[in-house]
């Protein structure tokens, strides 16, 4: 069961409510929230106070994608302000073990993500407890960049580690979706697609949030 995730990071700020609505409408039930510190990657986006403003207007899965440096610090305000899941880089992380543990204890589903030149290797020790594993088919930062096809191999990897070892985190993917490449990515075995520019830059977000559902399903068949 493949879910899109509109990431709100291309939606119309000073719109985000009206925004939500009508992708809710075309059956969204995960939104993607991406918080920058200008210090992991270059660039700022939003806080706490958002994701609490954003609790109050949506019953949706608020999945809070984090690219900082200070990821103890911040995780658990951000489950306080509402996240339901939250993921931390690898890159980003001296203690990951400790981090991931930290935000399963307080409350949300532990994700933890990988940069397009960070091996699957690298998770080894931690694939055993988490909630779910991003793969960054983009270098973050910014949104509308072009999808990395080096991706779809790191989700095969990790469907294999999966199935031989028998866990069951989810795979999320992160950058660059769109109607064309959403077939091959759910049929290398990711379950939540993260889309951000291909959903609100559409000029019907609605309608490219069932394309893309589409193509994903018919993806995820063969
Ligand atoms: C990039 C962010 C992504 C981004 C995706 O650093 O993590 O979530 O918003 O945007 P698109 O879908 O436009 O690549
Ligand atoms: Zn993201």
């Amino acid at each position: 069961m493949v879910e899109i995730l509109p990431s709100l990071l291309a939606a119309d700020f000073a719109r985000l409510g009206e925004e939500i609505a009508r992708v809710e409408q075309a059956g969204v039930s995960m939104l993607h929230v991406d918080v920058m510190d200008g210090h992991f990657v270059p660039n700022l986006t939003m806080g706490p106070p958002v994701v609490k403003s954003l609790r109050k207007i949506t019953k949706a899965h608020l999945d809070v994608h984090l690219m900082i440096t200070d990821a103890d610090r911040f995780a658990p305000v951000f489950i306080e302000a509402g996240a339901d899941s939250v993921s931390v880089h690898q890159e980003a992380c001296p203690h990951l073990d400790r981090t991931l543990r930290l935000i399963q204890a307080e409350g949300a589903l532990a994700g933890v993500v990988l940069n397009p030149a960070t091996p699957v290797a690298t998770l080894d020790e931690v694939l055993d407890f988490v909630d779910f594993v991003l793969i960054m088919s983009v270098n973050p930062g910014f949104g509308g960049q072009r999808f990395l096809p080096g991706s779809l191999r790191k989700i095969e990897q990790l469907v294999e580690r999966r199935t031989r070892q028998g866990l069951g985190f989810k795979i999320e993917i992160d950058g660059g979706v769109v109607v064309e490449n959403a077939a091959a990515i759910a049929r290398a075995g990711a379950e939540w697609l993260v889309a951000g520019s291909s959903v609100f830059g559409a000029s019907d977000s609605g309608a490219a949030v069932r394309s893309l559902r589409q193509a994903a399903s018919v993806g995820s068949l063969v």
